[in-house]
């Protein structure tokens, strides 16, 4: 069977190992870059990691600017201050230093920058092809992947909607791929940022718009993701464990950037918007469900993703394999004690009054159209009460 025609997109040059931040001011040089805003946040700015970006910078001759302003899971206003602070300046380039947070803000800055108007002017389905400057993008925990996507989250706050913003305008020129930027990274925040990783693999791999491409990328991250994500997180310091999920978070980026996300990715992004649950905990909650709601429509899919993440054994037949990656989902968010939306701190009559509008800003994403099976505004209220009950095993 020939393979459906793909549009691939990657960043132009990326480096990937340990230490590579260090060569942040050659990356620089072979793209002629010497005016760099720094996107990052108060956390990298206060425990000093920022120097590992602007050290190598300065020993090379090259004085940053800091924009440092950035908030988890980024609003729309801080990118317009962000925009006014690029704007200020005689900026040729912004290097986003951080989490999938101070990256995206980044992103979005210079697709707003080149555009005007306003944030939501960009989301799916308009694409966002153009940017105003470069972006290098420096990922410090394993991860979202976004340092290679052409994908910024950007929450539209009159709305409390997460909206996804798709075009090579998000997609960074370079990435610096540095798992020794990771150590510091604390076990919950490697947990979800661990559990996002997989979600983005498992569903670039079972996307109804998956392609050889993205396939062999997605593989190889489940199986980088499968062996490492628990020693990551009881061994913050294991440095083969923090390599292995750095990889495999980017290659997930890679994957999904090139087959799109699914359905937990469409129902994550209201409960981030609503109830301000980080991205990679709100798909964890929600991943065990999803995926027990899904299997059925495509079991062979499932069941090759289950035995390359280590939840299953090669020689499981494709019904074993599927039963176990569900049980294998619902322990590994035990283990990684990943909370039920109630043990987050939600209120539950505050959870079942949204349900309806979640349900409509999920669909209206588009990424529950890729899942192996589509579902309805209603099933989706369903899954969500499911959720709420901790039947996706997370209780
Ligand atoms: N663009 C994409 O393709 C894409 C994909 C997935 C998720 N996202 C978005 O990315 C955002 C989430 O990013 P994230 O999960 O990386 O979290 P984050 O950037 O919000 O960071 C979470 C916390 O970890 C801290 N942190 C980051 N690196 C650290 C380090 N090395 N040591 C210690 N602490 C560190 C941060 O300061 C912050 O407090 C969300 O907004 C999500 O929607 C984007
Ligand atoms: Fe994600």
């Amino acid at each position: 069977m020939t393979a459906p025609i793909t549009n691939i997109a990657a960043p132009r040059m990326m480096l990937v190992g340990g230490g590579t931040v260090g060569q942040i001011a050659e990356v620089l040089k072979k793209f002629s870059l010497r005016a760099p805003l720094v996107v990052s946040d108060k956390f990298m700015v206060s425990s000093g990691l920022i120097a590992r970006v602007l050290d190598p910078l300065k020993a090379a001759g090259i004085e940053a600017a800091v924009f440092s302003d950035t908030v988890p899971e980024p609003v729309d206003t801080i990118i317009e201050n962000g925009v006014a602070v690029l704007r200020g300046g005689r900026y040729d380039c912004l290097i986003g230093f951080g989490g999938g947070s101070p990256i995206d803000t980044a992103k979005a800055m210079a697709v707003l920058a080149a555009g005007g108007g306003k944030m939501r002017d960009y989301k799916v389905p308009a694409q966002a092809d153009r940017a105003d400057l470069p972006v290098i993008a420096i990922p410090t925990t394993a991860g979202t992947g976004s340092e290679c996507t052409r994908f910024t989250v950007i929450t539209d706050h009159e709305r409390d909607e997460k909206m996804l913003i798709s075009g090579l305008g998000a997609l960074p020129l370079a990435a610096i791929v540095d798992y020794e930027l990771t150590y510091t990274v604390p076990p919950r925040t490697t947990a979800d940022t661990g559990i996002d990783s997989f979600t983005h693999a498992l569903e670039a791999y079972i996307s109804r718009r998956a392609n050889p491409f993205s396939d062999a990328l997605a593989l190889a991250a489940m199986g980088l993701i499968g062996t490492h994500l628990r020693t990551a997180y009881h061994e913050p310091r294991n440095a083969a464990a923090r390599e292995g999920m750095m990889l495999g978070a980017t290659q997930a980026g890679l994957a999904f950037s090139n087959a799109s996300v699914a359905l937990v990715h469409g129902m994550s992004r209201p409960i981030g918007a609503h109830f301000h649950v980080p991205h990679g905990l709100s798909n964890a909650m929600l991943l065990p469900a999803i995926t027990r709601f899904s299997v059925a429509a495509a079991p062979e899919r499932y069941a090759a993703a289950a035995r390359q993440g280590r939840f299953a054994d090669q020689a499981d037949d494709d019904a074993v394999a599927c039963a176990r990656l569900v049980e294998g989902l619902v322990a590994l968010n035990r283990e990684l004690k990943v909370p039920t939306p109630a043990e987050f701190g939600i209120d539950a009559a505050a959870w079942e009054a949204k349900l309806p509008l979640m349900a409509e800003q999920a669909l209206a994403s588009g990424s529950p159209n890729n899942n192996p099976r589509v579902p309805s505004a209603a099933e989706i209220v369903a899954l969500y009460r499911e959720v709420w009950r901790g039947e996706g095993g997370n209780a």
